[in-house]
């Protein structure tokens, strides 16, 4: 099986669409495919049981966008049109959650068909391929979901430029809780907009972001994890006055705060999708998570060191 990680943004979503720094880490979940030969080219993704076939307008119009992503990516990939794959993938996260899903899903997929096909692809020519895929998703993506679909690991990412290992002096236990909603590419469009309204008032958000996630690199470096959620807390806020979280997610990083959390913020897109908490210890990521569950059953306790 090949694989693609997802990814939990610690610092500086949107922003990061903007030029400014955003820290990230790769989850250790995200999607893993298999690719054979077959008569046409096909992808059937699960559990959401989508399935495309490659020059076929799905009769179901929420797989429109699929079936252009991977024509695209398979073109990219240049599998030679006599060639059939069928390719069959598990997805490991909800769906336009903020957590990466549909660049794991491409990464794997790109892997798979290489392996099938005997192409070997390094880390940079992976993500050009599925620039394409994460266009049809994302409109106008950074870049940071396929960077770290690819390469996993903690890292400063900057658009254009890519990603830089940190090493983080402490493990970061984090609880993701999804708010049930969804919105990444409204939100990107949403705050593009404001940027045209207002760009005084929003490039500051943005600067102010990326102080943060300066600061946050710092804090991480030197294993200092209550200056890390108070950074994280700051981060939330920065994402409210930018109009990016909902008050589900506002109450659910509240929630996470009042069972312990050294910080919360929404990660992805926000407008829904998820947040993310950052407790000491294992111990104290459970009894953040128990809370959560009263807003949906997609509640992940996770462990990024590096
Ligand atoms: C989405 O996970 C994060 C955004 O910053 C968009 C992007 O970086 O492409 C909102």
């Amino acid at each position: 099986m090949s694989r693609g990680h997802g990814k939990v943004i610690l610092f500086g979503e949107h922003a990061v669409v903007h030029g400014r720094s955003a820290l990230a880490a790769a989850l250790d979940r995200g999607a893993v495919a298999h690719a054979e030969p077959a008569t046409r080219c096909s992808l059937r993704v699960d559990p959401w049981g989508f399935e495309v076939e490659l020059g076929v307008a799905p009769a179901d119009p929420q797989l429109v966008d699929l079936e252009r992503a991977l024509r695209g990516l398979l073109g990219a990939c240049r599998v030679p049109p006599q060639r059939g794959l069928c390719v069959r993938a598990r997805v490991e996260l909800p769906p336009a959650a903020g957590l990466g899903a549909s660049a794991a899903l491409a990464v794997a997929v790109v892997r798979a068909v290489g392996r099938a096909l005997g192409q070997s692809r390094s880390a940079a020519e992976i993500i050009e391929v599925v620039r394409p895929w994460e266009s049809v998703f994302h409109g106008n993506p950074s870049g940071v979901d396929s960077f770290l679909a690819t390469h996993g690991g903690l890292v400063r990412f900057r658009k254009g430029q890519g990603g830089t290992v940190v090493r983080s002096n402490a493990p970061l236990h984090l609880v993701v809780g999804h708010s049930g909603q969804s919105g990444t590419k409204r939100m990107v469009d949403a705050v593009a907009r404001r940027l045209e309204r207002q760009p005084a008032d929003t490039q500051a958000a943005f600067d102010e972001i990326a102080s943060l996630a300066q600061a946050g690199e710092k804090a991480l470096v030197a294993g200092d994890l209550t200056q890390l959620g108070s950074l994280m807390d700051s981060n939330q806020q920065a994402l409210r006055r930018l109009g990016v979280s909902t008050p589900k997610l506002d109450t659910m990083c509240q929630a996470a705060r009042q069972a312990g959390a050294l910080g919360a913020k929404l990660t992805g897109g926000g407008g829904g999708g998820c947040m993310v908490a950052l407790a000491e210890s294992k111990r104290r990521a459970r009894e953040i998570a128990a809370p959560l569950l009263r807003f949906s059953q997609a509640v992940l306790v996770t462990e990024v060191s590096a």
